[in-house]
This record gives structure tokens, sequence and C-alpha cells, in this order.
């Protein structure tokens, strides 16, 4: 079987950035500062970026190229028993994270047409959790499932599925081709349209004014090393597949520099407009910063209608944001399905085009329950445990297996051989020690704080069933497909570095 290629390597490139920038970067990095009291969200973000997102990012660009395969296969590669875990993040993230990612980029389809009327009304507080999501009490209350968010997610799936059929170069690389320079316009205009709104300056105060108190809070610190998982695509098996389809020679540390910079300037950037806006709603509704959402993971959903509805031209700004969230959103909602779509076709060889199929049916029938009455609860417990316990986990062990089961040299000297900047034992010292350190102990404080009290308020009984099961599912599921025989050749295919 030869794998695909991409056609050029601004083609993955624009992929990887795609893969990188989605709704983590406007919808989850917006709540995220705003529910840490802003600036004091940025500096443990750039904290977290520089000790491990950055590293992780050229390891996973190194393991995919080095060993050229999907997740599953290149950790095969490494270690056969460690394969499970390249199948447990590609298990999780496609059905955990995937699911409801495409439930919120249903939502900004929705919200797209709802602008140009200003569908939500005076109140899109009332609105957004009221008559659009008609969010139930508890996650037990299911409900019903809501009639305009299946019908977004039709059209998401659908489009999910039309451009991952149609293969790296003429779906996925494409697509991100049109969608990532359509993107940066679409951003550029918001943010300069919301810095010129009366009252952006108080936004941009809360934004940018550091609050070093916060530094002493564990919740902080888990908060900004997940997002930075989240938003780099680290731990999804993405980054992996997706230097897997690069070509022998190819700048693996220029490409993770890049994309890591133009991820988190496009959030820092998007950031701007966020809080230009918030600062609009707290000065037009005189209320302090911090009182004018109630529930900030709809953030993005009730305070850019609320100033919408206010500003002169309204409708359109309303129309490219969401258009922009929706664009952002599709980018990485394809790489995450193509990670799991890869790591199947390697390991049994299933035709390509039947395995995205399949993939894009399941997991569109596993969204709805994200979009029934309980969906947001739903959401927001998963997303809480998948990003923590997930992510931030696979990134510890791959940390593990690469540093302490492997020779990390040959993995540096492979990166430094086709790469322009080296990589000095630095590097060696971070994947070793200090990142499975720093974020075991992150993760142990955590794990704590979880168990003194449920998270968010929900009750014992939803954590469990909804948090901690899901995650010991694809545990099993991982297991199991690992235990399965290869029937393809890929796990014996030479690597580009040295062997042992
Ligand atoms: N990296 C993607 C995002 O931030 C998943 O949305």
């Amino acid at each position: 079987m030869k794998r695909e290629q991409w056609k050029s390597q601004t083609g993955f490139l624009l992929a990887a950035v795609g893969s990188a920038i989605g709704l983590g970067n406007i919808w989850r990095f917006s709540y995220m500062a705003y529910s840490h009291g802003g600036g004091a969200f940025l500096i443990p973000y750039i904290i977290a970026l520089m000790t491990a997102g950055i590293p992780l990012l050229i390891l996973e660009f190194g393991i995919g190229h080095e060993r050229i395969g999907s997740a599953p296969l290149a950790y095969a590669k490494i270690r056969r028993n460690w394969e499970w875990l390249g199948w447990w993040a590609v298990t999780f993230v496609m059905f955990g994270i995937e699911l409801y990612y495409s439930v919120i980029i249903s939502w900004c389809l929705n919200f797209f047409m709802l602008s140009f009327n200003l569908g939500w009304g005076d109140d899109p507080n009332t609105f957004f959790f009221e008559d659009f999501l008609a969010m139930s009490d508890a996650p037990s209350d299911i409900g019903n499932v809501r009639s305009p968010i299946l019908i977004g997610l039709i059209v998401v799936w659908f489009l999910n599925w039309l451009i991952i059929y149609r293969g790296i170069q003429k779906g996925i690389e494409l697509a991100n081709r049109i969608f990532m320079p359509t993107l940066f316009v679409l951003t550029a205009v918001l943010v300069f349209w919301s810095l010129s709104l009366e009252g952006a300056m108080t936004g941009i105060r809360a934004y940018l004014s550091p609050d070093f108190s916060q530094l002493s809070s564990p919740a902080v610190w888990i908060d900004a090393y997940s997002q930075i998982f989240f938003t780099l695509s680290l731990g999804f098996g993405i980054m992996i597949a997706y230097a897997s389809y690069l070509p022998a020679k190819a700048n693996i540390t220029k490409y993770a520099l890049l994309t890591a910079a133009l991820n988190s300037g496009f959030s820092l950037f998007a950031g701007f407009a966020v809080f230009s806006v918030l600062g609009f709603m707290a000065v037009s509704q005189q209320l302090p910063i911090d009182e004018v959402v109630r529930e900030s993971i709809g953030l993005a959903f009730i305070a850019y209608p609320k100033a919408i509805s206010l500003m002169p031209g309204g409708n359109i700004f309303g129309a490219i944001f969401f258009l922009s969230l929706f664009v952002a959103g599709l980018s990485s909602s394809i790489s995450i399905i193509e990670a799991f779509t890869s790591a199947i076709v390697d390991k049994f060889g299933f035709n390509r085009k039947s395995v995205v199929t399949a993939v894009c049916c399941i997991g569109f029938a596993g969204s709805i329950i994200f979009a029934t009455n309980a969906g947001i609860h739903w959401l927001d417990i998963v997303d809480h445990f998948l990003t923590h316990y997930g992510l931030v986990v696979v990134g510890v062990f791959e940390c593990i297996l690469v540093g302490w089961f492997f020779r990390l040299d040959i993995l540096r000297k492979h990166i430094n051989s086709v790469s322009s900047f080296k990589l000095g034992t630095w590097w060696n010292l971070l994947i070793k020690y200090f990142i499975p350190l720093v974020l075991g102990v992150i993760l142990v404080g955590d794990l704590y704080n979880e168990l003194s009290k449920p998270y968010s308020g929900y009750t014992w009984a939803s954590i469990i069933l909804i948090g901690r099961d899901w995650i010991l599912i694809t545990v099993i599921v991982a297991f199991w497909i690992a235990s399965k025989d290869w029937k393809t050749d890929e796990h014996l295919k030479p690597v580009r570095g040295e062997t042992k």
C-alpha cells in the first residue's frame, strides 16, 4: 500500500495550521480566559506553550515523520506493546471530542443563519440557553433532539465526509488552501471592527492586565496546559498522521515553530475581538466585565450576538464571525476524523473511502446526544474530562514512551538531519524529565480537586457515568484494537531514522 503524500509542504503547513486553529482558538480560548479573569490566563498559557506545546509538537511531527505512520502505527513501530496509546488517543478524540466538536460547528452554522435577521432578539443569554439549546436542568434529563442543531449536524457531517473522502491532496489539502486564507481575512476584519466599538478599551484592559495572584491556583495551570494540548491538537494523533504524509526531506522544526506561532498568534489576535466586544457590552449595559456573560462556556454564542444586535451593520459582522468559527471548526474536525481513519487503514488495510463513510456515519449518530436538551451538560463534562485526563495524559505517556523506552537521540538526530533549526539536548531534558514531571504533578493536584467536589456542581452519578466511564470505555476499546493482528505489513516497514 503506497502512502499518500501532501502535494506540497505548504499544503502540509496549511493543514497543520488548519487542524490547530479551530473552535479552540475562539470559543474555548476566550471562555477559558474569561473564566480565569482575562489577563490572568495569558501567563500560564504562554508558559504552557513554551514548556510543553512547542517541544511536544516537534515530538509529534518527528514521530510521524520518522516512523512513517498514524499514531498507533508509529507507536507500534517504537514498541509493539505501546500501540494501545495511539489507539486510545485517536479513539477518545474521534468518539469523544469530535462528537461534541461537530455539534458546536452546527451551532455556528445556526448562528450564521440567525445573524442575517438578528434572530436571537434582545436577550441572547436567554435565547441561547432557553430557546436555542432548550437546556434541561441536568445531564440525566435528556429530553428531545433539537431539530435546528440536528439539521446543522447533517450538513457538518456531510462536509466532513466529502472532504476526507476526496483524500489527502484533493480533499484535506485543497480545503485548507481555501479555508485558511479565508479565515485570516475574516478574522482581521472582525478584530479591527471590534476595536472601533465604544468600550473596547475596557475589554482590552481586562484582557491584557496580568493578575499574578491567579498563578497560585492549580486550576489555572491545568486549564492552561490542557488548552495548549487542545489548541495545538496535541495528544489527538493528528499531527503524527499529518507528518507521516510528508516526503523524506521536510523541515520539521520550522513547521512546528510556524504552526505554533500562527496558532497562538491567531488566538491572541482573535482575543482582542472577544474582549473588545465584552468591553462594549460592559459599557453599554453598565455591568462589570465579569458579569456580562452568565455561563462562560456559551460566551461566543452570547457575547457576540449581544454586541451584534447593538452595533450598526451588526448582521454582517455576525455573519462574518460565525462563518469564521464554522470554517475554523471544520478544518479541525476533518483532521480529527483523518487521524482515526488513517489509523484504521494502516492497521487493517481496509479501503479508505469505505472507512471514511463508516466513521462519518457512526460519528454523526454518536454526536446526536450532544444535540439534545441535555447536550450542553454532556459537552461540558466530556470536554473537561477528555481534555484533562485524555489529552494531557496522552502527552505524559508519549514523553514516557519516547523518552524512557526508546532512544530519544534517534529521533532528535533524525529531526536535526532534516530541519534548519537544530534541537539541542535541552529538548531531551524537556521530553524526558520536565514535561512528564510537571504535567504529572499538575494532574495529581487536579485529580485531588476533582475528587473533593464534583466538577461544576454536577451530581457524582453524572460525573462518573459521563466523564469517568467515557474515558474507561475508550481505554478498553484501545487495548482491544491493539490486541488484534495486523492485517497489513505497515508495522514491518522501515523507518526513516537510524534503526536500533
Ligand atoms: N486544535 C483544534 C482546536 O483548537 C482542535 O479547535
